[in-house]
């Protein structure tokens, strides 16, 4: 459990000669994030705290009112002290956990630290049995109460739960959990899956409710606020009514209910994550009102209570139809919500997708991005690797992220067009907007299946904290705590695997930004045709000639024309398009030359070729390791390579063969391609 970046005795020996002060001296009894501080230094760290402030070497204050927003902290350095000012004990527990970030990477950065967002969550896909939808790292640490015969941490479900109680309990991780979330500026948890089924659906009624806030409890004292998923449909499937309509009054008193009593568990409860008339899932549709109606009745149920909705923007119709290509499932997000802008509540945040379709390898942004203008947003990224190798596959996805973060909507009437910048431009409540991912830790021994995946979590804390931090940056950070005894040319041999291992992914896997060749449902591995003549509406359209998605205004489903008018002009044409998503925005013949001056179909082999061997490659520095590095991570990592090149050459084979018999093309370097 401590082979996380955030190792005890890896700090303390960092931070050995330190003495810590506490201004003021007194912790109100209500403070709990002031006592945990306290608590940290002293149990966790075990380093010594003086009330004599010319004696220590690390000064915390808290000055109320000092700076305009309540989570920043200042770092000075005065007479050989470091100083640390925050208006309330939470700003001071960042400051706490950047300085030791600051200690251990050797970089002291002075001045005021604010986070770029304010809400910074993770949304938890953990299902009341203790597994967790798209999880690769074991068992769920909040749920799960299992008999000690089986073995849910592996994978096996089918066991019994004792006393049919739900939680987990297990107190010294969610401590050490919460304690990670917190280093990186994490402030708020979604802690159950977002389709919410069976005993999911009571978690908020006083069946669940001493479960939930005893981890709520624990959160808390970290600075971060607990929120629950709920199914629309709950005032019918548990509530006795005969409705879910958001107009009924019945309706409206069950949530203000529901609400009411929760708050008297969890005075702090952040609010509800709504996935609605989605995959499956009840919502509003189904009695003809639209998502602003459904999602300001339960914004209003919450209102008195400071709580927040967090309505899900990932609403599509599933029954698409291969046949018919004007239908075009990255059109639903923006077909549901754009005329919706301004007519959500101050308390409402709609949660959109990085990109139009789901979670891929390559997506462009989300079009509601710039055109929203009146609405709360957070934008949304997987750091559980559903399409991104299951933390198998070595994947430090921040690359991609930054990438979204950045990504210019060329609007030239917003005075900073890039997403992560648009997200509090164009909030009603800026305070209501931020980032959100779904989490990627479990039971297993390094919290993330393959160790190296951890850094997905890591970076993707720091990024939602700092949107101007690089990728680059990130994970040098992320090393140098991780493995702080390492020989330098271990470190680099680390790096140079980790920082190319995103676009090494997405070399070997669809081309281009087509998406969704993986095995259909579980999404490991390749099926080129998986999808093909699929209800989910993911496909690639290759036939003899060429691949690729027509999305263009002109002969496609117009999907382009979503996106602001220079960015659509930019998509609109493939000699404007940029190479990662050529293909999800057009369809185009094999012999078409790239801007890399090569034709589509040889730049589908060579990626491929170039894929596998990049993994090749990893597995060969990653040997050189073997005496460097702790075993269990050495070993664990290892493991994962050994699959990851497999499946790298799977997605090759299968890939360049199902393009090599389309077109019939020779690779022009003539590597063997299966026929
Ligand atoms: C993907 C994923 C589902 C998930 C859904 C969502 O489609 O495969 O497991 O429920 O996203 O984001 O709601």
């Amino acid at each position: 459990m401590d082979s996380a970046w955030l190792n005890n005795n890896r700090i303390r020996e960092q931070l050995k000669n330190d003495v810590f002060t506490l201004l003021p001296n007194r912790i109100a009894e209500n403070d709990v994030v002031k006592k945990q501080l306290y608590t940290e230094i002293v149990e966790w760290l075990k380093l010594p705290v003086t009330f004599d402030k010319e004696n220590a070497s690390i000064v915390l204050i808290e000055e109320n009112n000092k700076y305009d927003n309540d989570e920043s902290f200042d770092v000075q350095e005065k007479n050989g002290q470091i100083i640390i000012i925050g208006n309330n004990s939470k700003a001071l527990l960042y400051g706490f956990y950047s300085l030791i970030r600051m200690k251990l990477t050797g970089k002291l950065k002075t001045g005021i630290h604010t986070p770029s967002q304010s809400l910074r969550m993770i949304n938890h896909w953990d299902q009341t049995d203790g597994s967790i939808e798209r999880g690769y790292s074991g068992a769920s640490i909040f749920f799960g109460n299992f008999n000690k015969l089986d073995n849910p941490d592996k994978g096996n479900f089918n066991v019994k739960l004792i006393n049919g109680d739900i939680f987990r309990h297990d107190t010294k991780r969610l401590v050490y959990y919460a304690r990670m979330l917190a280093s990186v500026g994490i402030n708020s948890i979604s802690i159950n899956n977002v389709n919410v089924r069976g005993q999911g659906i009571e978690l908020i009624t006083n069946k669940y409710l001493n479960g939930v806030q005893e981890i709520a409890d624990i959160f808390r004292k970290f600075g971060i606020k607990l929120f629950l998923s709920i199914n629309w449909a709950a005032p019918k499937l548990i509530g006795g009514l005969e409705t879910s309509n958001p107009l009924d009054d019945k309706v409206k008193k069950f949530w203000r209910d529901i609400c009411k009593n929760i708050y008297s568990y969890i005075p702090d409860f952040g609010g509800f994550v709504v996935k609605a008339d989605s995959e499956g899932e009840p919502g509003p549709y189904q009695y003809g009102c639209d998502h602003a109606q459904g999602a300001n009745m339960l914004a209003d149920a919450i209102k008195p209570f400071d709580g927040l909705i967090i309505w899900r923007a990932f609403v599509y119709n599933s029954h698409q139809d291969w046949r018919n290509r004007k239908n075009d499932r990255a059109k639903a997000a923006f077909e549901n919500f754009a005329s919706l802008d301004g007519k959500f509540s101050s308390n409402v945040i709609l949660q959109m997708k990085f990109g139009p379709i789901d979670f891929q390898t390559a997506e462009p942004l989300q079009p509601l991005f710039g055109k929203l203008r009146n609405t709360n947003q957070m934008m949304e990224f997987e750091i559980t690797a559903e399409y991104l190798g299951h933390q198998i596959d070595i994947n430090y996805v921040l690359p991609q992220w930054c990438k979204m973060i950045n990504f210019n909507t060329e609007y030239e009437d917003l005075p900073d067009p890039k997403a992560g910048a648009i997200l509090r431009e164009t909030a009603v409540d800026s305070n209501n907007t931020g980032i959100a991912a779904v989490g990627n830790v479990g039971m297993s021994e390094h919290w993330t299946g393959n160790p190296l995946a951890q850094s997905n979590l890591y970076g993707y804390g720091r990024l939602c904290w700092d949107n101007q931090l690089s990728a680059e940056e990130i994970l040098k950070e992320w090393i140098i705590q991780m493995f702080p005894s390492i020989k330098k040319e271990s470190k680099d041999k680390i790096y140079s695997i980790m920082i190319t291992s995103n676009k090494t992914y997405v070399d070997y896997c669809a081309p281009l930004g087509v998406g969704f060749m993986v095995v259909p449902h579980y999404h490991y591995g390749p099926s080129v045709n998986g999808y093909e003549y699929d209800r989910w509406g993911t496909y690639h359209f290759a036939d003899r000639n060429g691949v690729g998605v027509d999305r263009t205004i002109k002969t496609g489903s117009g999907f382009v024309s979503m996106y602001s008018k220079k960015l659509a002009n930019k998509f609109e044409n493939p000699d404007t398009t940029p190479m990662d998503v050529m293909l999800f925005f057009h369809h185009l013949n094999y012999d078409f030359i790239l801007p890399n001056n090569k034709t589509l179909i040889q730049t589908i082999y060579d990626l491929h070729f170039r894929g596998y061997e990049n993994v090749k490659k990893y597995v060969k520095q990653w040997n050189c390791l073997k005496h460097d590095i702790e075993e269990s991570i050495y070993d664990t990592v290892q493991v994962c390579l050994n699959e990851q090149l497999k499946n790298a050459l799977e997605w090759r084979d299968q890939v360049n063969t199902y393009f090599y018999r389309m077109s019939g093309v020779k690779d022009s370097l003539g590597r063997k391609i299966y026929s």
